[in-house]
């Protein structure tokens, strides 16, 4: 299994940089399916996921593929096919996103049932819900959800929870529906934000998108354009962390500091200084020690589940003690454990975790269980007197451009050990 070693207590200094953000370049992907011509969407990181989503599309007979400097280009010159491929779904369960596209494009979306994931059931209810809203049928059978509507009618859709997926897929398959559809308590997250810029790019006609209710008025087709992805505000929260857990001086740049408000927040109520040089990048010093603060997980704009892992593990050497309730996903403490083995004190209860601040994290060997408990054990592995052995950085490299490299470029002690197979 590849692993990462690191030898904890240096102080990270100097300055790094955030890549595009992967929970933006999905769904937009996924769009181009909708889209004529020619799309190249630039600011993309190199991760697992995208290469996932590209491996996607190509099998739905678009011509997607990296170019130089995190630049994709997706090419629709043919009859897309409407059936996605069970391996890549269950690869990554953000492939769901192209069921709304195919269905607007071609009338037909064949897409395996994406399975749960270690942090929760992950249904999609919500999704298909939407689309029936919208005058689509549906038949799941052997594990497909088989998706069919003559043409989308636009038309009232309330969401039961501002799910980001549902928001986005409906969003995309209403572009090409009839008439004017009103999305109702549509999650705001600023993904949702970048997608409606990016449909809008290509001649769609969306409003509202960033907020609870969203405007789409159906239009007869969307033409391939260029597109720039925000920041990753989920990286760029990791590092702010990261930063603050060695107590350097790291300036964050290339970020987008409208959205990480709840994280700011967080920090500066934990009294950490988080100096916003401008709207693209944050300063991050401490006074040398910082308190414990609670935290309840909402949509957006409250504090995203994202980084909730990440600042467990941040609290586990403040002073003091903190209340994290998880109300996002049913089941995302696993990086609990494992900050234990590393001698944190947290005690989890269903959706509350409380965590006592200790004097000093100990090095261990920890196992990654998903992406964001990954991150917050090289975090924690940052912190902690000795050395830590991180193990499944698979889990890492479908949502970190990098991560590794941009901490050793400002001082972690960090060694990557690849896979190796021996007897
Ligand atoms: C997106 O997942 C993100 N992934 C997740 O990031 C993020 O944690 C999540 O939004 C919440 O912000 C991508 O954008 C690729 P949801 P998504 O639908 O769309 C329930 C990461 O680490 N639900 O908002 O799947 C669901 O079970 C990943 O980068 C239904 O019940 O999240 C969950 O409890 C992890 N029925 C809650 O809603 C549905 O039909 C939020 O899910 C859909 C969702």
């Amino acid at each position: 299994m590849s692993k990462l070693s690191i030898r904890g207590g240096k102080p990270l200094n100097g300055q790094v940089f955030v890549s595009g953000a992967k929970n933006a370049v999905l769904p937009l992907l996924a769009a181009t399916i909708m889209m004529d011509g020619h799309c190249e969407l630039k600011n993309v990181p190199y991760l697992m996921d995208v290469i996932t989503m590209i491996r996607m599309l190509k099998a739905l007979g678009l011509h997607a593929e990296y170019q130089k400097s995190n630049t994709v280009r997706v090419s629709n010159l043919k009859k897309v096919r409407h059936i996605a491929p069970y391996e890549l779904v269950t690869a990554m369960r953000a492939s769901f996103f192209v069921a709304g596209p195919l269905l607007a494009k071609t009338g037909f979306a064949k897409v395996p049932l994406p399975g749960g994931c270690s942090i929760g059931s992950r249904p999609i209810d919500i999704h298909l819900k939407g689309f029936t809203q919208m005058g689509a049928t549906y038949t799941i059978e052997h594990g497909f959800v088989d998706l069919r509507a003559k043409k989308l009618k636009g038309g009232r859709v309330y969401l039961d929870f501002p799910s980001v997926g549902a928001t986005e897929n409906v969003m995309m398959a209403a572009c090409l529906g009839e008439g004017e559809t009103l999305l109702e308590n549509a999650a705001q997250e600023p993904e949702i934000v970048d997608l409606g810029n990016f449909l809008n790019a290509a001649g769609g006609k969306i409003s509202g998108h960033g907020t609870s209710t969203i405007r789409i008025q159906g239009v007869t087709s969307l033409q391939g354009c260029a597109h720039d992805v925000i920041p990753d505000r989920v990286e760029a929260g990791t590092l702010m962390i990261a930063g603050a857990i060695t107590h350097g001086d790291l300036t964050v740049s290339n970020m987008a500091v409208d959205d990480v408000k709840p994280l700011i927040a967080k920090m500066q109520e934990a009294g950490i200084l988080v100096d916003c040089l401008n709207d693209r990048e944050v300063r991050i010093r401490t006074t040398g020690s910082f308190n414990g603060v609670d935290i309840e997980t909402q949509p957006h704009p409250g504090f995203p589940t994202d980084m909730q892992a990440q600042i467990m593990a941040l609290l586990t050497v403040a002073k003091g003690s903190s209340v994290v309730k998880e109300t996002i996903f049913e089941n995302r403490y696993m990086h609990a454990p494992e900050l234990l083995r590393m001698g944190a004190n947290i005690k989890v209860d269903n959706q509350y975790a409380f965590v006592h601040g200790v004097p000093f994290l100990s090095g261990a060997e920890v196992k990654i269980t998903d992406l964001r408990a990954g991150a917050a054990l090289i975090l924690a592995g940052l912190a902690a007197q000795g050395e830590s052995m991180v193990y499944g950085l698979k889990h890492l490299r479908r949502g970190y451009d990098n991560l590794p490299q941009k901490l050793r470029d400002v001082g972690a002690d960090i060694s990557d050990y690849p896979e190796t197979f021996s007897l």
